[in-house]
């Protein structure tokens, strides 16, 4: 099985963090989130992963690197210029040629779930779907694709970002794709999946399967933090080992003595926190320091950024290097 993988999007809602990292690319909790993916993938038979990258690309391809991953083939692919989630489909597809399946999965690159594909690939051959969309009820659907479906599971309505708060089901950013939705994208131009292919595809072929387990979009600062504890804390599962619950401190990060580091924290390869330091519920990614009586609370720092003593960061995100001038 092969899946196209959607990571050129520009990240906006995880800047500064995503100025110089493509979101897929950035490390949550202690490697690239793309990583989770393709892990996850690997569990469910995918043998090759594509890649559709647009913004960044050069650090997109250096975080997983060439060849494979857990045993599955990566490929990239580079748009030349934006072409929207379904152009990129279409752009990745058109790369491949004749090596892209019949049937191929399309997924989003900024959700960590454990979602079971399989199941999902099952409901799309049993109702020889065209279009198959794992969904996930939350509570508040604003942000995302508001799907309604009937009782055997085709899809009445799909409603991307109707920015109104109420629960529903969810487009989860997973999908069983036949080649023949291919026809309704046309070719080297920005489309949307969500705006213009799956709306023309109601009645048509497009059905939904409503999945358990856990389901996070990493897209900003607050869902990043909570998949970060998810993870520690073992809500879903993963290759990472953590220090401790909530807890992971990477290779020669420094903690000194009377500094608090948790109990919830990341502190990335390198990091030192000095005397009277407190870190809590906060990422640090590799390489920063903080200074002594320092306070970080909420916030995710960029590798590489320097606190300076008694600096307060509360719910703040920091771009890469940068500096917070001490204070008396
Ligand atoms: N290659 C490529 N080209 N990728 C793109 C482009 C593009 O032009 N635009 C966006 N992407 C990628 C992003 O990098 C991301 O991995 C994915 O497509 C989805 O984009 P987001 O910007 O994260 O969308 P969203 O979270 O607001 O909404 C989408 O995901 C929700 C679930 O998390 C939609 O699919 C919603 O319907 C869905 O509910
Ligand atoms: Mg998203």
């Amino acid at each position: 099985m092969q899946a196209i993988v959607l990571v050129g999007g520009e990240g906006t809602r995880l800047r500064p963090l995503t100025d110089t990292i493509p979101k897929p690319a950035l490390t949550l909790v202690d490697r690239p989130f793309l990583a989770y993916m393709v892990e996850w993938l690997a569990e469910h038979g995918v043998s090759e992963v594509v890649f559709a990258c647009g913004f960044l690309p050069d650090v997109l391809r250096a975080a997983l690197g060439e060849g494979e991953h857990a045993g599955v083939r990566l490929t990239y692919v580079i748009e030349p210029d934006r072409r929207g989630t379904a152009g990129a489909i279409r752009f990745a597809a058109d790369s491949l040629g004749d090596r892209l399946d019949e049937r191929f999965l399309a997924l989003n690159g900024d959700v960590l779930t454990n979602f079971d594909l399989d199941a999902l690939l099952r409901a799309h051959e049993e109702r020889r779907a065209r279009a198959t969309l794992a969904l996930f009820a939350v509570e508040d659907a604003a942000a995302y694709g508001l799907v309604r479906s009937d009782g055997d599971g085709a899809v009445l309505q799909f409603l991307e970002k109707t920015g109104e708060a109420a629960p529903g089901e969810v487009n989860a950013g997973a999908y069983v794709l036949e080649r023949s939705v291919l026809d309704l994208i046309p070719p080297e131009r920005e489309v949307s999946i969500e705006r213009d292919v799956f709306p023309r595809l109601v009645g048509d072929g497009l059905h939904g399967l409503l999945l358990d387990g856990y389901w996070m979009d990493i897209g900003t600062p607050a869902r990043y933090l909570q998949a970060t504890w998810d993870i520690l804390e073992g809500r879903v599962q993963t290759r990472v080992r953590p220090t401790a619950p909530g807890l992971l401190v990477g290779a020669g990060a420094e903690i000194a003595e009377g500094a608090a580091v948790g109990p919830r924290a990341v502190l990335g390869p390198g990091c030192t926190v000095a005397a009277g330091a407190e870190v809590r519920d906060s990422v640090l990614l590799g390489g920063c320091d903080v200074g002594a009586g320092a306070r970080i609370t909420g916030s995710v720092l960029a590798p590489g950024v320097k606190v300076g003593a008694g600096a307060c960061l509360s719910g703040a995100v920091v771009g890469r290097d940068e500096i917070v001038p001490a204070r008396r």
